[in-house]
């Protein structure tokens, strides 16, 4: 899979005939929505469960020195809450620009509060693309992610933006509580050092 999956997703759905579609967002598009929407609601998606695997060479790292980032991981039986966006068409363009680090675009079923159910995309970067970086502990991803900066910013500011939305969702992720809490603890130690 090429290093910019950008014009792979214009032509993985067809949007011919409609007036707005679903995206699913679990990491940067909960607490960065940088694009107009419809209307937005919290929702779930099952058996898939957050995981700071995917390198960033655009947003929160370089090429030279790759950031990481959220994607999702299939859990089977697991479940991941996030904000699910109704949104025009041509926001994609928008969207798949962003998401162009391995990110593919699939669908899949979104579960309301309320019992309902739609269907939409989210935006997925698996195993097989040019900028994954796959598991590490997460003492060793907090480590990583501490020495980290990209153009949108420092890597840990995304851990401490989405953990701060997830908590407003009262979503409580394991994975992303306790490498928020490396991260707490190891600029203490930094601010600590004389
Ligand atoms: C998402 O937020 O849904 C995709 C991953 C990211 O951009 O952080």
């Amino acid at each position: 899979m090429p290093h910019d999956t950008q014009s792979m997703n214009q032509t993985r759905q067809s949007f011919t005939g409609l007036d707005s579609v679903w995206v699913f967002g679990y990491g940067s598009l909960i607490f960065k929505a940088d694009f107009p929407f419809i209307e937005r609601r919290p929702a779930r998606i099952d058996h898939w469960q957050r995981r700071f695997w995917q390198g960033s060479h655009d947003h929160r790292g370089t090429p030279d020195a790759p950031g990481r980032v959220l994607t999702l991981v299939e859990v089977l039986g697991s479940s991941c809450k996030g904000m699910a966006y109704r949104v025009h068409p041509d926001v994609f363009a928008h969207l798949d620009h962003r998401e162009k680090n391995g990110y593919l675009r699939f669908e899949a079923p979104f579960h309301f509060d309320d019992g309902s159910e739609v269907n939409g995309l989210v935006y997925i970067a698996s195993d097989d693309n040019a900028a994954w970086l796959g598991p590490a502990s997460e003492w060793d991803i907090a480590q990583h992610i501490a020495a980290s900066e990209g153009p949108s910013g420092p890597n840990d500011e995304y851990v401490l933006r989405l953990a701060h939305a997830l908590r407003e969702l009262d979503e409580v992720d394991a994975h992303v509580f306790a490498i928020e809490s490396h991260l707490q603890q190891l600029k203490l130690a930094n601010a600590q050092t004389p």
